[in-house]
């Protein structure tokens, strides 16, 4: 196939690329570097078949000849950058979908959406099936991010019934593994960077909340299970195997091997106690669930991480 893919020279759209690639698929990403990097694309840059174009996906797009997917991952995604990017978020989840979805409808290709967890906001149900419309608190710090995701979804399915378009919308929870920014300020970057550079490990809050991390490679299957199914979505791709910050803290230390002390801080505002995916409608349509254990992926995810300090 033929498969336009905005995002990726990002974490999740770099190892979308590779895979793609290797199952013989065409790629022509579209990403402006706002969060991704050349790095992360480097050695695809001389494969056939991948073609990058630096560009705001914001702004119109279109390619010559067909197309058969055009996949929308590009949006910064940490929350970290929520505050810093607030006006980009909401542009590529706004004008970027639109743009996305148009270059689709042009084409007649099937428009995949990455979504997110994020849209059930801090749930006060557990774990979140895609029936939960979610709690999210629109103007504050997170609201930029989970609302330009929501309005992303409104818009995709808004596309499908007004004009037929084909689409596929996944809903992302925690994702991890090697092409991660190190400076993203999710807990396992932190951890592993605090680790591996010998400083405390910083856990906000009293590191009792609990996250379900599920490992990139694992991730990449369930996406590209969803987008060749017969199932619209949303659907939650995501782990159900779910970790407190402390034991996360504990398996990076373990991993590593290194000394670090941890230091607690205040947790910051909005954020959700515990998310974890009802993984009922992925097992079902799909036949898929992860496999990576949170110590595997830790490992390979580290082994990444020493890399980039070798090379600073
Ligand atoms: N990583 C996760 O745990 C997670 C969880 C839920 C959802 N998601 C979603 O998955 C997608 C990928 O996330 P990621 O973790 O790989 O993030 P990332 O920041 O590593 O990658 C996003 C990519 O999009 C590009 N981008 C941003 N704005 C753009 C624009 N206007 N035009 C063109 N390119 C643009 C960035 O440069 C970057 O390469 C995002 O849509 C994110 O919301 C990720």
């Amino acid at each position: 196939m033929r498969i336009v893919l905005t995002g990726g020279a990002g974490f999740i759209g770099s190892n979308m690329c590779r895979t793609l690639l290797s199952r013989g698929h065409e790629v022509i990403v579209f990403d402006n570097l706002l969060t991704g990097s050349r790095r992360n694309i480097g050695n695809l840059l001389t494969e056939g078949g991948f073609t990058f174009v630096e560009h705001d996906v914001a702004e119109p797009f279109d390619v010559d000849g067909p197309v058969d997917r055009v996949m929308h991952l590009a949006s910064p995604a940490s929350p970290a950058d929520f505050g810093r990017l607030s006006l980009e978020i909401m542009a590529v989840g706004s004008n970027g979908t639109r743009n996305g979805l148009e270059l689709a409808r042009a084409k007649g290709a099937r428009f995949f959406l990455a979504s997110t967890s994020e849209v059930y906001g801090d749930p006060a149900l557990h774990p979140q099936p895609e029936s939960y419309f979610g709690n999210v608190n629109p103007v504050g710090p997170r609201g930029v991010y989970d609302e330009s995701k929501r309005f992303a979804e409104a818009l995709t399915f808004a596309y499908h019934r007004r004009y037929g378009v084909d689409i596929r919308v996944a809903r992302i929870f925690n994702c991890y593994g090697p092409q991660m920014r190190v400076d993203d300020g999710r807990a396992i970057t932190n951890f592993l960077w605090q680790a591996l550079s010998g400083k405390p490990l910083t856990i906000y809050g009293t590191g009792m909340q609990t996250r379900s991390f599920c490992f990139v490679d694992d991730e990449v299957e369930g996406l590209l299970a969803l987008m060749e199914c017969d199932h619209t979505g949303p659907m939650n791709i995501g782990s159900t195997f779910e970790h407190t910050l402390n034991d996360l803290a504990e398996i990076v230390l373990n991993v590593t091997g290194s000394d670090s002390p941890i230091e607690f801080m205040p947790l910051p505002q909005d954020d959700p106690a515990q998310r974890c995916p009802d993984l009922t409608l992925a097992r079902s349509v799909l036949g898929w669930e992860p496999t990576v254990l949170l110590e595997e992926g830790v490992a390979r995810t580290a082994a990444y991480f020493e890399t980039l300090l070798d090379s600073q």
